[in-house]
C-alpha cells in the first residue's frame, strides 16, 4: 500500500483518480482549496459521492507555509499533482489566477517533494501545449514552443520546471497531457456540461468555429487508467499524451448529446474564440507502449453515461 498525496482531489479528474486509488487499496491524502472557479457545491457533492469518508485537506497550494504545515506529519510516497486553474477562455480574463495556481502552485509542490525527499511526481499537463500545431496526430516529439493561451503557457512551464527538478534532484517526474476529458461529475465550464444544461433548459448553445472544431474527447475512466499506470510505472522522466485518439467534430458531438437527451439543441453559430485551437488529436503510441494505455470508451457510450449522471444529479 502506497500513500499518495493527490492535489485537486475535489476536482473532476482528481476525485475520480482518488476513488480508483482508494478502491485498489492505496492510501490517498486528498488536498484541494475548493476554488470558486466553478460551483463549489458540485465539488462538495462530488467528494461526498466518490470519496466517502475522505477528509480533504483544505489548503491552497500557492501558500507554501500552509502546505508544509498541513502535511507535516504525513509520510508520503508519491505525489499526483492535478490541482490547477483550469480553462482556456478564463485565462484571457484572469491571467494572474494561472500564474499563481499553476506556476507558483506547481513550484511549491516540487519544492515540497525536494524538501521531504519524495521521489515520485506525476502531474497534469494538457493538450493545449501543442498550440495551433498543424501536424496531426499530436506527438510528444512535436514542438511545443508556441502556446496560444496563457493556460497552455503555464502547463508547458510546469513541464519545464518538472524537468529541472528531475535533472537537479533526481525527482522521478511524469507529465500527462490530457485531451478534453469528459464524463460524470465533469466540469460545468466544459462543453458537454454546459450544452447539456442549456439543451434541457431549452436555451441556445454557442457553437464555436461554426461547428468545425475537432476535439479528441477522452472518457474519464480511460484517463484514470493512464494516471494510475503512470504512478505505477514511475518512470524517471517522461511526458505522455492521454487522449482517445479519435477526434470528433463539434457538430457530431452535439448531435450525440441530442440523441442521448432526446432533445434538439438551439445552435447559435459563432466564430472561433481567441486562445482556442481548431483541432486536437493525440498520438498515443508511446502511451500504449509504456503505460499500456488503450482507451475503450467511444463518445456514444461516454455521453450517454454523462447524460444519465446529469439527469440523476440535477433531480
Ligand atoms: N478536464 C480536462 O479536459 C483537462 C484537460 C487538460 C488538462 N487538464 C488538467 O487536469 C487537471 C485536473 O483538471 P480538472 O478538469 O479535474 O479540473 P478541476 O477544476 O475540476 O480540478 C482542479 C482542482 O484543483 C483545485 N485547485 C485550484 N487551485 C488550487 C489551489 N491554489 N490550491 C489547491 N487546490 C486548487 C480546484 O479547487 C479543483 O478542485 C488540471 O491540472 C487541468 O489543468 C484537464
Amino acid at each position: 500500500m502506497k500513500t499518495i498525496l493527490l492535489t485537486g482531489a475535489a476536482g473532476f479528474i482528481g476525485a475520480h483518480t482518488a476513488q480508483a486509488l482508494r478502491d485498489r487499496g492505496d492510501r490517498v491524502i486528498g488536498l484541494d482549496n475548493f476554488s470558486p472557479y466553478y460551483d463549489v457545491r458540485l465539488k462538495r457533492d462530488r467528494v461526498k459521492a466518490l470519496l466517502p469518508n475522505l477528509k480533504i485537506i483544505e489548503t491552497d497550494i500557492t501558500d507554501r507555509k500552509a502546505l508544509g504545515r498541513a502535511l507535516a506529519k504525513i509520510k508520503i510516497d508519491q505525489i499526483c499533482h492535478l490541482a490547477a486553474q483550469a480553462g482556456v477562455r478564463y485565462s484571457l480574463e484572469n491571467p494572474y489566477a494561472y500564474e499563481s495556481a499553476n506556476n507558483l502552485g506547481t513550484l511549491n509542490l516540487l519544492e515540497f517533494a525536494r524538501e521531504r525527499e519524495i521521489k515520485s511526481f506525476v502531474y497534469a499537463s494538457s493538450s493545449s501545449v501543442y498550440g495551433a500545431n498543424k501536424k496531426t496526430p499530436f506527438s510528444v516529439t512535436d514542438p511545443v514552443d508556441a502556446p496560444v493561451s496563457l493556460y497552455a503557457a503555464t502547463k508547458r512551464a510546469n513541464e519545464l520546471t518538472a524537468y529541472v527538478y528531475h535533472h537537479l534532484y533526481g525527482l522521478r517526474c511524469t507529465g500527462l497531457r490530457f485531451f478534453t476529458v469528459y464524463g460524470p461529475w465533469g466540469r460545468p465550464d466544459m462543453a458537454l456540461f454546459s450544452f447539456t444544461k442549456a439543451i434541457l433548459a431549452g436555451e441556445p448553445i454557442n457553437v464555436y468555429n461554426h461547428g468545425r472544431m475537432k476535439r479528441d474527447f477522452t472518457y474519464i475512466t480511460d484517463i484514470v487508467f493512464g494516471v494510475l499506470s503512470a504512478l505505477d510505472h514511475n518512470y524517471p522522466y517522461e511526458i505522455f499524451n492521454l487522449g482517445n485518439s479519435h477526434p470528433v467534430s463539434l457538430s457530431l458531438f452535439i448531435s450525440t448529446i441530442e440523441s442521448a437527451l432526446g432533445k434538439k439543441a438551439k445552435a447559435r453559430m459563432c466564430p472561433i474564440q481567441p486562445g482556442d485551437v481548431p483541432a486536437t488529436w493525440a498520438d498515443i503510441k508511446k502511451s500504449t507502449r509504456l503505460l499500456g494505455f488503450h482507451p475503450t470508451t467511444n463518445i456514444q457510450t461516454g455521453i450517454r453515461q454523462f447524460a444519465d449522471w446529469y439527469r440523476s444529479y440535477i433531480a
